[in-house]
């Protein structure tokens, strides 16, 4: 198994499933490609989301009917386009970025693709703008995907479980990272960061959990789902 037949194989699905038939409510082809030139251009890191995974993201939140999403980790906004575009006409997403390079790409990504009017970039601390959301008592999430500095996923999932209802989802990105997680000797903070959070979650009585690897265009990592009890 090579890494050029993950990819192969993921391209042979992103034709088939999401080209210009997609008659679903997904992003249009270009509005994702102005979003990843644009990303490109402004020399942004290529950590977002491939394109079948983008699409996981959307109907996940569309079978849980969610009105309400939380994004932590913005980059350019490639997988905000396609949490936003599982939104309902009153629904809203919040995105959090700290660098606000990326901030101000995004929102003029997610504006080209005309979902601003859904969509709130919140640039900051991811941290620290969720406890100010907490303090708020804002209206709880129903859907929350975590896909920022994975030092602090174990927060994240704590502060997001805060501003959930139960029955509430929240998926985690990049749980696998080359196979790292299952090293408890690794030398990168990234994944003790990961590794913390799965002890968090192993111990946790407000939350069921599964962790699930992927190969792909993406390499080999994985995604953690979690339901709020
Ligand atoms: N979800 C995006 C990719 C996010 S990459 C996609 O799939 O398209 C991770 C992002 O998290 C980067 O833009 C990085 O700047 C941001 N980030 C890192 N640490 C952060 C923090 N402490 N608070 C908020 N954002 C952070
Ligand atoms: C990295 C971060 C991501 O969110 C991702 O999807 C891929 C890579 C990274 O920090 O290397
Ligand atoms: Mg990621």
């Amino acid at each position: 198994m090579s890494e050029e037949q993950w990819k192969s194989v993921d391209d042979y699905f992103c034709e088939q499933l999401l080209g210009d038939s997609d008659n679903s409510t997904s992003p249009t082809a270009a509005a994702l490609a102005a979003t990843l030139h644009a990303s490109d251009a402004a020399g942004l890191p290529e950590h977002n989301v491939a394109p079948n995974q983008g699409k996981l993201l959307m109907l996940l939140a569309q079978i849980q009917g969610a009105r309400r999403i939380l994004e932590i980790g913005t980059l350019g906004g490639y997988s905000t386009l396609w949490l936003a575009s599982a939104l309902p006409s009153n629904g809203h997403l919040d995105t959090l970025e700290a660098n606000a390079a990326h901030a101000e790409v995004a929102r003029k990504n997610i504006a080209s693709a005309q979902l601003d009017a859904k969509v709130s970039v919140h640039e900051g601390s991811a941290k620290a703008t969720l406890e100010r959301f907490v303090e708020r008592r804002a209206e709880a999430y129903d859907f929350v995907f975590v896909d920022a500095d994975k030092q602090n996923n174990s927060s994240y999932v704590e502060l997001s479980l805060a501003l959930s209802r139960p029955g509430s989802v929240i998926v985690v990105d990049n749980v696998v990272r080359d196979g790292g997680v299952a090293n408890p000797n690794s030398d990168d903070s990234r994944v003790h960061g990961v590794r913390d959070m799965m002890k968090l979650l192993a111990a946790h009585p407000r939350l069921d959990a599964t962790a699930i690897q992927t190969v792909g265009s993406k390499g080999y990592d994985g995604f953690a789902l979690l339901r709020v009890r």
